[in-house]
């Protein structure tokens, strides 16, 4: 994704890979398990499904046109009309602020990697504490701090020294490789005594929620942003990438096959994590640390020994290397916004300077995120709601305000994203209804489902967004 050259995919295959690469991350092996634990279950899978059919395949739709029409990134709004310059915007407000957070995270993921890795060749990799090693973690700032930094010096590297297309090359064996290894932890967790609670979780039907119209909502707007988060949609990264691909490939196949594999990987995910709370005794509602938490006893308590050492390092190890293609992309998206910039104004484009910049603010605004404990109180940073006079029992306690990283998905998920998908489709459903379908027919495919895709810009996407935002502004009203 070389925005100051333009250029063009080289293959299909590739641009599907790279498309693939960047969706597949945190967003679907830490993010889709957390928030369908803490909001209940099938509900929420139920939901998830929908939305990405109805909304978020719609929108990558509409990214990769609006992208191979203008021929430019996040410029491609401005490029129809400065009237819509600021939609562009937004999009660029919403990968630094999930950066600042990926990258803590990323961090994380890479301190388990290195703790496994040790202990295989027989020294303690997490400080005595064993399978209890994630409260250890949360507090101990200087380990937070150090991988956030590693994490983020990862990502620029790679950024700066040009040398993504051998990570991408490294990336089509690795996304393979992670489905490989989802599948053989699957299988060992469903063997455990007590794991078939995780699938009752996660599968059976259960429509209670829908009877109560404020719990609803609220799984509404929580599958929403995950929606959003996870395809990477509303964000402007797939108006970049629609941008280099060729006239003569087919934009409708390529939305349905990223959205699809996105989505397996999610749902794998939490089959993997939902029966391993139920078989280790972890709580499937604690939050953001719950990948971590619930995997550290599968590895060390299930498996144990060698064995259990060796699939933790290889497990984190896979995650690690998605978290950096997706962190790439971010800090990509942001670097090319300036470098486009200056290219347009004639200045020589300082790209290294430009991402370094951007690392160091990213780096910053991540700070808060690696030293509250994700809210468990009493942490160097206090969480939003202990900054508010709340506690943990308060009436106002809320998924925005349980801790910095959760505000931070509120403001890009809960609202910039909601809004950005608000405005596209209403430009694309009212304003310009044919964009998406000539688009799609220079290839000489003909455009399958008008009316479908047609309805979802024109009603179904514009109503959900109203709710989730509704929904968001009421939950700052205690
Ligand atoms: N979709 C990525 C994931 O699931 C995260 C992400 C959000 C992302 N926005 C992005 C990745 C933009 C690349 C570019 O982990």
């Amino acid at each position: 994704m070389e925005t100051s050259k333009r250029g063009q995919w080289g293959s299909s295959f590739g641009f599907l890979m790279a498309s693939i690469g960047s969706a597949i991350g945190l967003g679907n092996l830490w993010g889709f398990p957390y928030k369908m634990g803490k909001t209940g279950g099938f509900a929420f899978l139920i939901i998830y499904l929908i939305l990405v059919a109805l909304v978020g395949m719609v929108l990558m739709l509409g990214e990769f046109a609006l992208g191979r029409k203008t021929g430019k990134g996040a410029g491609a709004y401005t490029a129809l009309s400065k009237k819509y310059s600021f939609i562009g915007w937004m999009a660029v407000i919403s990968p630094f602020l999930i950066l600042s957070f990926y990258a803590v995270l990323g961090g994380m993921v890479l301190r388990y990697c290195l703790g496994f890795l040790v202990q295989i060749i027989g020294i303690d990799g997490f400080a005595g504490q064993g399978s209890d090693f994630f409260s250890w973690l949360l507090y101990s700032d200087s380990s937070m701090l150090l991988f956030l930094a590693l994490f983020m010096v990862c990502t620029m590297v790679i950024v700066m020294g040009g040398i993504k297309g051998g990570i991408e090359k490294f990336s089509k064996a690795v996304m393979p490789a992670l489905g490989v290894i989802l599948i053989i932890l699957i299988v060992f967790i469903a063997m455990q005594p007590g794991a078939i609670e995780g699938y009752k979780f996660m599968f059976k039907p259960d429509f209670s929620l829908f009877s109560t119209p404020g719990d609803f909502f609220n799984v509404l707007k929580v599958a929403s942003g995950q929606m959003f988060f996870s395809l990477s949609v509303a964000m402007g990264i797939n108006i970049t990438f629609g941008s280099y691909l060729d006239k003569k490939k087919s934009l409708q196949k390529n939305a349905t096959i990223v959205p699809l594999f996105d989505t397996l990987f999610a749902v794998l995910a939490g089959m993997m994590i939902m029966p391993a709370c139920a078989a280790f005794g972890v709580d499937y509602g604690q939050g953001p640390g719950l990948l971590f938490a619930s995997m550290q006893k599968v590895f060390l308590d299930g498996m144990g020994g060698t064995a259990g050492n060796v699939m933790g390092f290889l497990f984190y190890f896979l995650v690690f290397i998605a978290a950096v293609t997706s962190s790439i992309a971010l800090l990509e998206v942001l670097t090319a916004n300036v470098v486009d910039r200056q290219l347009d104004k004639g200045k020589e484009p300082k790209r290294k300077k430009v991402s370094l910049i951007f690392a160091i603010l990213v780096f910053a605004i991540g700070i808060p995120v690696a030293l509250d404990a994700l809210g468990s109180g009493g942490a160097t940073v206090k969480a939003p709601y202990e900054l508010l006079g709340l506690t943990t029992d308060s009436p106002g306690f809320a998924m925005w305000n349980d801790c910095w990283l959760d505000f931070y998905d509120m403001i890009t998920e809960g609202i910039l994203m909601p809004l950005g998908a608000l405005f596209m489709s209403i430009l694309l459903g009212w304003i310009l209804p044919k964009l998406v379908k000539n688009e799609c027919e220079e290839s000489g495919h003909p455009f399958k489902g008008y009316k479908y895709f047609n309805f979802c810009f024109r009603i179904i996407i514009p109503v959900v967004m109203v709710i989730v935002l509704w929904t968001q502004i009421q939950s700052f009203f205690f």
